[in-house]
């Protein structure tokens, strides 16, 4: 979900009228970056107890790790935390569907700034489903089929994640650092994984975590190698409806409510004319005051702005913003405009499930899908507004690869701004890339979609999905990851 641009971008409005609270990150000293020593087999740990993993040289660092045969009885599957000081980050783990031993490694994260990504786990990808009261369901398309894919609540603040001291992170810079600690001691303890191709994947702001959290796995591998262990094997980024850049995203609220984008245009002629109209204005604020130097109160400024010009009428429809197909069911501050996310939610508050998953007793709130205090943090360090395009280009440059895929009728993190930021970036495939036109991609003898592909990038819509692909189109969802997984043309 991105919640921050749903919510926030409607707090951007109000902020003429309140005085937005800003949190100032805390500040956290530098982490040790030490490492860890490998586990044995993880298969014999308990199930009624976590087992604690740590290093001597590293005291700071630990994993509590635990079976939790749940979900999905066909493979091994772990919960737990990995511990990086005071800050503690919750995953799920999950054996692949095929070949455990040989079959790559997936690390997914949920967008918001702020959501769990609990919500991709148990209603779009992941092995079982919980899409009403009854509990888990198995899912015959998760993305285990032919991967070992683990899922993060991060960061710190987030769905079971959390801190000892009231710590906080407020940009993906900070969160980042996490992530790279917490995948170094992930691959030290599941040490049977060590080495292996390694994808990194998220959705919505993912699309601006994914690239910050890949730049620093590979940065990192330097000490890793100087420590004298394994490097990481990062291999790919995949992205789904990701927000990576804020400046052609804005202005395509236009396309995706005005023109035939998607659906026919929602808005009407004398909304859209306005709205086009504004269009060259609100660029030029973004480009002066967001884009060739971050001015914070400009910057911010500029947004609100554009907000009140490009995405307000939006939000004066009925429309759900993740799907202008259909309209919003329940109120999107409760409900995301998805009921089923009330579902995991009470699924994830049954005392019997928290135990089962070792929640931290600490934890005795009720669960939140996504948390506003993280959103509010970052949405004050004015996180989205930096240039995350140039990371995608720097690991393109360095041979991992970026799939950049999109649900065709989504209206916030849409496909018409994210075909034109991969058409506009600058990386060492531009020109292959930018002249190519889409072309079909298909499943099973259907059209799916439409991609384009160059030089290690791909980028891809997929029709009749909105923002969370793997909700709507499962099998479209499946063939496509698998087609990545194994470097296959779409
Ligand atoms: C739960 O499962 C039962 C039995 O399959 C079914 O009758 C019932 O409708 C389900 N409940 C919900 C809320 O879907
Ligand atoms: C990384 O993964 C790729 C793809 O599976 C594999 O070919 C390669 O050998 C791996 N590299 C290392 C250093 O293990
Ligand atoms: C937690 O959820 C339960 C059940 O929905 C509700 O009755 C209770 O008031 C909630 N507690 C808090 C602290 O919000």
């Amino acid at each position: 979900m991105f919640w921050a641009a749903g919510l926030l971008y409607l707090g951007a409005l109000a902020l003429a009228q309140h005085d937005y609270q800003r949190t100032f990150a805390a500040n956290h000293g530098q982490y040790n970056e030490g490492l860890f020593t490998p586990a044995e087999d993880l298969s014999i740990l308990s199930e009624t107890e976590f087992t604690t993993l740590s290093h001597p040289e590293f005291p700071r660092y630990s994993v509590r790790v635990k079976k939790s045969q749940f979900c999905d009885e066909t493979v091994k599957s772990y919960t737990g935390y990995i511990d990086i000081e005071a800050r503690h980050l919750f995953f799920y783990f999950f054996e692949s569907r095929n070949n455990p031993d040989k079959d790559d490694v997936i690390f997914w994260t949920n967008g918001g700034p702020g959501c769990s990504s609990s919500l991709g786990l148990f209603m779009e990808l992941g092995p079982c489903r919980v899409l009403d009261a009854n509990g888990t369901k198995f899912h015959p398309e998760s993305w285990n089929s032919n991967a070992n894919i683990f899922f993060v609540d991060q960061p710190i603040g987030v769905g079971f994640s959390y801190a000892d001291y009231g710590e906080v992170v407020s940009t993906t810079e900070e969160a980042a650092k996490d992530i790279a600690a917490f995948v170094a001691i992930f691959f030290e303890n599941f040490s049977k994984f060590k080495g292996r191709a390694f994808h990194m994947a998220g959705e919505s702001y993912g699309g601006r975590y994914i690239p910050v959290f890949a730049a620093e796995v590979y940065d990192q591998n330097k000490k890793l190698v100087e420590a004298g262990m394994t490097p990481i094997n990062l291999t790919s980024i995949m992205i789904g409806n990701g927000i990576t850049d804020f400046y052609t995203m804005i202005p395509s609220y236009y396309d995706m409510a005005c023109t035939p984008a998607s659906v026919a245009p929602i808005l009407d002629i004398s909304t859209c004319t306005r709205m086009k109209q504004t269009i060259p204005r609100c660029k030029k604020w973004l480009k002066e005051s967001c884009v060739d130097q971050l001015d914070a109160i400009s910057c911010e400024a500029a947004n609100v702005f554009c907000s009140q010009e490009l995405s307000a009428p939006f939000f004066s429809s009925t429309k759900n913003p993740y799907d202008i197909s259909r309209d919003c069911e329940g109120e999107i501050s409760d409900t995301l405009c998805y009921p089923v996310t009330k579902h995991i939610s009470s699924f994830l508050d049954r005392a019997d499930v928290r135990s089962t998953l070792g929640v931290d007793p600490s934890i005795t709130a009720n669960f939140s899908s996504c948390s506003n205090d993280v959103g509010s943090r970052f949405y004050a360090k004015l996180d989205e507004f930096h240039p995350t395009h140039h990371y995608v280009s720097a690991l393109l440059d360095r041979g991992v690869r970026a799939l950049i895929y999109v649900g065709r009728n989504d209206w916030i993190c849409n496909h018409v701004g994210n075909e034109r930021w991969t058409l506009e970036f600058e990386w060492n495939g531009h020109k292959e890339f930018s002249v190519l036109p889409l072309r079909e991609w298909s499943v099973a003898g259907k059209k799916a979609g439409m991609t384009r592909s160059a030089k290690g990038l791909t980028y891809a819509t997929i029709d009749g999905a909105g923002h969370m692909v793997p909700y709507d189109k499962p099998k479209e969802a499946l063939e496509l990851v698998n087609r990545w997984l194994g470097n296959q043309d779409l």
